[in-house]
């Protein structure tokens, strides 16, 4: 044990503590940081006396202002959709050909109707609205159900083959191998014919008789020169745009099976300016197509 140093005169009073000869004088802490202390505490009470700040069972207490970061998103919300109620007034009841005349209209339409594919549409025709197998593409001018602003919003608002709405876009190809409508050769052969439309390589032993099961079991409704026919919605087969895939496999199971794409409506989930926004978008990635007079 070394020896207890003399305290010097002045030198404040000690702690007591002292290691090997080092003593631990008893400083008061500096005014300035004792003041920022009592300051934080004063407004940490305030605060949350203030605002919500006390996590509760539910939720936290609300704090007298009645400040919520809920409340105030809503409120932005409120003010955006204020902002353009008259243009979306304007947007939802114009001639719907009427739109891409005005640039300002359709400026806005376009923009917002980008934001509702991005929301609605995209999980299934893609971001980039390529689409998928079984989805159609929406950038090229291959419509199955019609390409000029008018089919685009029927088809937006009513669906299709979506058995809630009777408006919707209806039709159904026949099962022509499951229901036992043609025979495995038939189909074989019809198959073949398809092929060739697109000019798909295929066995040519098979065409000529594959064009007479198309004549009486297709041509109804893809046309007899297989071009297609939009008031059923039945696929052009000559331009080797597939919607379910061009290859023998691929066409065995659509004649064998038949397919069955539904899309569902959006007349009870969007508003008809969000329906016209997102039709006018759709007009517009390139496949769009002029209204006939
Ligand atoms: C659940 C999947 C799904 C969603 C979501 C969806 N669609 Fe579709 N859509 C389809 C299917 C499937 C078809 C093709 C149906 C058929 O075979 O005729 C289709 C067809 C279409 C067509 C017709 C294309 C043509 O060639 O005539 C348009 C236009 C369209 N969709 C736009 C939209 C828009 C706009 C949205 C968002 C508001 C949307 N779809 C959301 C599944 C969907
Ligand atoms: C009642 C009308 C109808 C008849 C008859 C019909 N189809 Fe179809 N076909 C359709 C429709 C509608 C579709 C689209 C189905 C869908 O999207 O779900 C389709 C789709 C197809 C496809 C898929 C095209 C693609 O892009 O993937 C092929 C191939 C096809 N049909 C071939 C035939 C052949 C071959 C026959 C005769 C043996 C036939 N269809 C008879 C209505 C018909």
């Amino acid at each position: 044990m070394s020896k207890k140093p003399e305290l010097k005169k002045g030198d404040p009073e000690t702690t007591g503590h002292s290691w090997d000869g080092i003593q631990e004088f008893n400083n008061p802490l500096p005014r300035w940081w004792l003041w920022t202390f009592y300051a934080c505490i004063v407004w940490a009470i305030g605060y949350s006396i203030a605002y919500p700040a006390w996590p509760m069972v539910n939720k936290a207490t609300a704090g007298v202002l009645g400040y919520s970061t809920r409340a105030e998103v809503a409120k932005d919300i409120a003010a955006v959709e204020a902002r353009n109620a008259g243009i979306n007034e304007q947007l939802a009841s114009v001639e719907l050909t009427q739109i891409s005349a005005d640039p300002e209209l359709q400026g806005y339409a376009q923009n917002a109707g980008g934001a509702v594919f991005r929301t609605w549409c995209a999980q299934c025709h893609g971001s980039g609205a390529a689409g998928a197998k079984g989805y159609p593409n929406l950038l090229d001018d291959d419509w199955l159900w019609g390409g000029d602003i008018e089919a685009i919003h029927e088809t937006i608002s009513y669906g299709i083959r979506n058995e809630t709405n009777p408006d919707a876009r209806y039709s159904e190809m026949p099962a022509f191998g499951r229901d036992e409508l043609l025979e495995d050769e038939q189909i074989e052969q019809v198959v073949n014919y398809v092929m060739s439309l697109s000019g798909t390589p295929n066995d040519p032993a098979l065409v000529a008789e594959g064009e007479v099961v198309f004549m009486d079991n297709c041509a109804s409704c893809h046309a007899e020169d297989g071009t297609g026919d939009r008031t059923q919605g039945a696929p052009n087969l000559t331009d080797a745009i597939w919607l379910y895939g061009g290859d023998y496999d691929a066409l065995m199971e659509t004649v064998h099976n038949a397919r069955y794409g539904v899309m569902p409506e959006w007349q009870d989930r969007l508003s008809e300016a969000e329906i016209r926004a997102v039709a006018s978008y759709v007009h517009g990635l390139g496949g769009g197509e002029a209204t006939p007079e």
